[in-house]
């Protein structure tokens, strides 16, 4: 590539990404401001050029600038998210990368990359605005003595798997205090439904339900959205109360707990132990009375060792905790929940199915179901949508599980076949078969199929099977 064609490749880069692209020399001087850069900040490329960064964002010094600290230091500064005003005092709330352009050691410039995230601070804010208005029509309407957001109930939890039933007991009775909750479980195993289901069966049933996912944001709108802000806290802020102050006398539902900043878990502990919140940028503290209910979808110890959660806090919501299995290790359930979605999606398509065939069935319980209950829920719903005649077939399903009929027994891919080598296979896909249903559970297995664990080994190994414990 000869120069001039690599520099017109580098404007036309620069010129279409999304991404603001602001150079500097050393003394932090404007060589160049992309379009995107112009439209984040505000600012007119004209108006940009040659000047100086703090003439272009003059709520900025020399530590809060990061064009001007990189060039200090000829480190790269990166920051998650950082609110500032533009020449014009318009509020830009964006992230960034900054990053010094050296030669050895001497620095000859700076360029900075940056995201806008005015949008979703705004969209943030919204969402903790329309929670505020939800809450208010809420509270007018309960007179008449309805209750809108947790709709679940602990009868609504389909399951006769003792691992359940334990489950559903344990949550009756911490139904009644207030103690924090953790609730873990895989993806679809139903912690939206059972913490719902809680939040109904106790005396909170009449306050608010509030659940906020806590994956959904950067940290500090995160900050802002559960503790609250004070107007003026930070540029363009506005007096708000968070989630916590709105779920008073309720529960407030934190989805994907691990996902929470570090520094956040801590304040949320505090508020636990104390609890009382402060919004951002106010002296004063406020009383609340929330229950705090957390789930996760890793196994909590495990989160822990991995430092998604803290071990303080990780104690202190694990006073109640609720793990629900997945559906591949409470098998009996599955034709149970099935029969239960199918009366309910009947219902709903306006469908007349009135169950598997034995051959669906049969591929039901030997699925592992990684998406668990909602798996099998969106399994049957799609197989109503095309299904005619009284029972759902193999050939309603989803190919990938219609498929999974043919590694089973079937006769018919016997023929032919000498007797011994008919038995192997008839052989093979009985032990597939249990071997699916126990997990991969060689002592399970083995128990399924009546025979010694030294056997199945045996088995196994003969069939060339990698033993799986
Ligand atoms: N035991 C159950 N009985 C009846 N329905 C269930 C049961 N478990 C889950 N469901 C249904 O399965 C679907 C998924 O449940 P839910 O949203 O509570 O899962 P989740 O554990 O929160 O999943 P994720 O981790 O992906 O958020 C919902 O439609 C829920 O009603
Ligand atoms: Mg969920």
């Amino acid at each position: 590539m000869d120069k001039a064609f690599l520099l017109s490749l580098i404007e036309v880069l620069l010129e279409h990404v999304s991404e603001g692209i602001h150079v500097t020399d050393s003394k932090g001087c404007t060589l160049y401001y992309n379009t995107a850069a112009a439209q984040i900040d505000g600012i007119r490329p004209e108006d940009a050029i040659g000047k100086h960064v703090l003439e272009m964002f003059p709520s900025l010094d020399g530590e809060t600038s990061t064009i001007l600290r990189a060039l200090k230091n000829g480190e790269r500064v990166i920051t998650k998210e950082q609110s500032i005003s533009n020449m014009y005092g318009s509020p830009v709330f964006l992230e960034s990368a900054t990053l010094p352009l050296k030669n050895g050691t001497t620095v000859l410039g700076a360029v900075d990359i940056t995201r806008d995230l005015t949008q979703v601070k705004q969209l943030a804010e919204k969402v903790v605005d329309l929670q505020s208005e939800v809450n208010a029509y809420r509270f007018s309407r309960q007179h008449g003595g309805e209750r809108e957001q947790a709709r679940y109930v602990l009868d609504d939890i389909v399951g006769q798997d003792i691992g359940v039933l334990e489950m559903k007991n344990r949550a009756m009775r911490a139904a009644r205090t207030n103690s924090p909750v953790l609730v873990s479980g895989e993806t679809g195993t139903g912690k939206e439904l059972l913490v719902q289901a809680i939040h109904n069966a106790g005396p909170r049933r009449s306050g608010p339900f509030i659940s906020q996912n806590c994956a959904a944001l950067p940290a500090s709108l995160m900050e802002g959205i559960l503790f609250g802000t004070a107007r003026g806290s930070f540029t363009g802020a506005e007096n708000r109360p968070g989630l916590v102050e709105l779920a008073d006398g309720g529960t407030l539902f934190l989805d994907e707990i691990t996902c929470l900043d570090v520094e956040l878990q801590s304040k949320l502990l505090r508020f636990i132990q104390d609890g009382f919140v402060r919004r951002i940028g106010e002296a004063k503290v406020r009383r609340v009375n929330v229950r705090i209910i957390a789930s996760t979808n890793v196994e909590p110890r495990e989160a822990v060792g991995k430092n998604l959660l803290r071990p303080d806090l990780y104690y202190r919501l694990n006073v109640v905790n609720l793990q629900i299995p997945p559906l591949r290790e409470r098998r009996r359930d599955i034709l149970l929940l099935s029969t239960n979605f199918l009366a309910e999606l009947n219902r709903r398509i306006g469908t007349r199915v009135k169950g598997l065939t034995a051959e669906v069935e049969k591929v039901f319980l030997a699925y592992d179901w990684p998406g668990n209950v909602r798996e099998l829920r969106a399994t049957l719903e799609g197989a109503l949508n095309i299904a005619e005649g009284e029972y759902l077939e193999i050939s309603h399903l989803p190919a990938y599980l219609a498929a999974r009929k043919t590694e089973e027994l079937s006769l018919g891919g016997i023929e032919g076949l000498s007797l011994s080598e008919a038995l192997a296979k008839v052989e093979r896909s009985i032990i597939n078969q249990a071997l699916a249903k126990a997990g991969g559970n060689i002592s399970r297995t083995s128990r399924l199929l009546g025979i010694p664990r030294q056997t199945l080994q045996y088995k196994l190994k003969g069939m060339g099977m990698v033993k799986r414990t």
